[in-house]
């Protein structure tokens, strides 16, 4: 487990607060996320929110990455918390780590865990060495 800074305390509190938001009627998993992007000192939170037509549902990762980009444009992930109600972390989907990429120009730890600690952390890249991009650097 990297160390856990007062940053990073602050973004699992605002993680836990988000995951209570969480709207999963249909498989009844909550998951809460916070984000942290470079020199932006607010920590965007994230939760599930599902659909009756399933393919509709957001992960709670992908909803905080729009908050941001909603509220302030494009930036760069510092890193991310993600947590679920499970004792053994809980990993980002395929499409968020796809998504996160997206905003990613160095890797960044990723913070697992439920709502009573931290479990896990990992780096971005060591669930996504290599990904699909067509821009260049500078093009974005
Ligand atoms: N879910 C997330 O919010 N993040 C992930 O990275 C994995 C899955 C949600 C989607 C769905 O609402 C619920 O967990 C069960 O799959």
């Amino acid at each position: 487990m990297k160390k856990i800074t007062p940053i990073i305390e602050k973004a699992y509190e605002v993680a836990k607060e988000a995951m209570k938001n969480s709207y999963s009627p249909y498989s009844r998993f909550a998951v809460g996320a916070a984000i942290k992007f470079k020199g932006d000192d607010t920590l965007y939170p994230g939760c599930n929110v599902e659909n009756i037509s399933y393919g509709g549902t957001i992960c709670a990762e992908r909803s905080a990455i729009v908050s941001r980009v909603s509220q302030k444009g494009k930036g760069e992930v510092e890193f991310a918390v993600v947590l679920a109600n499970t004792e053994n972390p809980t990993y980002p989907c395929a499409m968020c780590l796809q998504v996160l990429c997206e905003f990613t120009k160095e890797d960044f730890p990723i913070f697992m865990g439920n709502p009573t600690k931290l479990t896990k952390t990992m780096s971005f890249r060591e669930f996504l060495p290599h990904s699909f991009d067509t821009l260049e650097e500078g093009q974005k």
